[in-house]
């Protein structure tokens, strides 16, 4: 069950998987989830398993302090120094595997390899916890712009960034590159 990098053949699977992981509210359109993979095809990866697809990770190279809003484009940034986790959703069959764990890993060890030296993410549907278990702290220092797309995702959301250069307690980066 390793990453593979995920293509517009997998469209109805990710819509699936989608609508099990969110609330209505929530819901991105399947124009939008073609559009991140036309814009950043080495950036997205899923896991499969007997079922099929089970697992996804949008990302993209961004900067530090830009958010993406919900049911926004991806606009990769050649001079980025920030991996943006967009939107992590793992099947409820297939949760409690480590599989989130995997996904998130595999983004850091590629954003390593591009030079990316911070991660950033929102947070939403009470997921801050698990973040944090990641190495995430919350940022409340936020301007106008980023409230307002805070804002936008119409439930508690939290921006939440974390260092790819300084390793933390039980989420190495470098450690797990290692071991592959
Ligand atoms: C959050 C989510 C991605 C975790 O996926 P997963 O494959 O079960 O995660 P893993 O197996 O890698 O990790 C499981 C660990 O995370 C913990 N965890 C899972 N969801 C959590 C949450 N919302 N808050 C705190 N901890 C959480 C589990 O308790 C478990 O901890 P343990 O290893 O100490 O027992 C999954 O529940 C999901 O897809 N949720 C719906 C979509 C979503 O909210 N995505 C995040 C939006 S920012």
């Amino acid at each position: 069950m390793l990453p593979r990098a995920l293509n517009t053949a997998d469209l109805p699977d990710l819509n699936l998987i989608q609508t099990h992981c969110y609330e209505a509210s929530m819901l991105e359109s399947v124009d939008v989830f073609a559009g991140r993979l036309q814009a950043a095809p080495e950036w997205i990866w899923g896991i499969q398993d007997d079922g099929g697809l089970c697992a996804y990770l949008f990302t993209y190279p961004s900067r530090q302090g830009h958010l993406s809003p919900l049911n926004g484009n991806f606009y990769p940034a050649c001079d980025g120094d920030t991996l943006y986790l967009h939107d992590l959703a793992i099947h409820p069959r297939a949760r409690g595997l480590g599989l989130a764990q995997r996904l998130i890993r595999h983004a850091w060890t590629r954003a390593q390899m591009a030079g990316l030296r911070h991660s950033a993410l929102i947070s939403v549907q009470g997921s801050e916890r698990f973040w944090e278990a990641h190495g995430y702290r919350t940022r409340t220092e936020l301007d106008d712009r980023q409230r307002a797309c805070l804002a936008g995702y119409k439930q508690p959301a939290r921006y939440m960034t974390r260092p790819l250069d300084r390793p933390t307690t039980g989420s190495d980066p470098d450690r797990l590159r290692d071991a592959g």
